[in-house]
């Protein structure tokens, strides 16, 4: 079994999902969207998964897609099929996330259902920054969650977010200490746990049904959007810019 997503099932219910590439911030490789995927799938038959928990090792939440591993567009990421099984999922999910959340790392705790966050947060869509369209039907849920004007600003400009504006904005539930965000979460995810499966997966579907299709469109248009734009010469100066951790410089694309 895979270690890079970490899986701990407790007899109160909670299956506790941590991302596990510390190192890389969380960045999450092919075979981790698989094994994430994979993870979702049986929690969602397992009839003592009640509720999931997900976080991350170490610091940081996640810093979205593995730049390495970044499609062209040409064959289906497994991001893909990943991010459709958690929009599709139907119990009830919290999130865990301190440090770094960008990327899909950020547009992840779009689809969970309470999202705790500790002091030390840094939360970036950052679509716009790498030449591409938003992902994971952000270009939707972001707006369903804090309205069009705020999606808009942090949409266009992707700016880093600590966790006191999340919380403002309403992308988080609330803000923790780094120590306590964890067990919080837990402890929400227990509370959550102790009720009838049935309930939890009829309340989520009735909350996320009036959603569920628009995210599902949105991520076809994304699709055609990152189809356009992945690849471009500014969509390869800014991962390079990322890889050789230098500022990326746009204004040559300009003349
Ligand atoms: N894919 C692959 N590797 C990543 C990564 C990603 N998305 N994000 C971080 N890493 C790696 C770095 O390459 C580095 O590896 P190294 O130690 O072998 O050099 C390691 O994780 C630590 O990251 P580093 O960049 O040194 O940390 P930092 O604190 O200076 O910056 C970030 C952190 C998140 C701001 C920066 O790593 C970043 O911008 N990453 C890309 C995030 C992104 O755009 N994700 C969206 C993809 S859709």
């Amino acid at each position: 079994m895979s270690d890079t997503v970490l899986q701990q099932l407790d007899p109160q219910g909670v299956l506790t999902l941590t991302l596990n590439r510390p190192d890389k911030k969380n960045a999450f490789s092919n075979e981790q969207w698989r094994t994430f995927r994979a993870a979702l799938l049986s929690a969602q038959e397992d009839p003592a998964v009640a509720c999931v928990l997900v976080t991350g090792a170490g610091k940081d939440f996640s810093s979205g897609v593995d730049l390495n591993d970044f499609s062209q567009g040409n064959e289906e990421h497994p991001f893909e099929a990943a991010a459709r099984t958690l929009v599709d999922f139907d119990k009830p999910v919290v999130s865990a996330a301190r440090g770094i959340a960008v990327g899909g790392g950020a547009t992840l705790l779009l689809h969970t259902d309470v999202v705790y966050v500790g002091d030390s947060l840094r939360l970036r869509f950052p679509f716009t920054a790498l030449g591409l369209v938003p992902e994971w039907g952000s270009s939707y849920q972001l707006q369903a969650i804090i309205g069009a004007r705020r999606a808009a600003e942090l949409m266009y400009s992707s700016e880093w977010l600590g966790s006191e504006k999340a919380v403002d904005y309403g992308i988080a539930s609330a803000a923790f200490s780094d120590d306590e965000v964890l067990p919080a979460a837990l402890a929400k995810a227990r509370e959550i746990a102790q009720w009838p499966i049935s309930s939890l997966v009829e309340t989520k579907r009735l909350l996320r049904d009036v959603h569920r299709q628009r995210i599902h469109a949105a991520i076809d248009a994304e699709q055609a959007g990152m189809a356009r734009l992945a690849g471009t010469a500014e969509n390869i100066e800014a991962v390079m810019a990322i890889m050789e951790k230098r500022a990326p410089d746009f204004s040559q694309f300009r003349r």
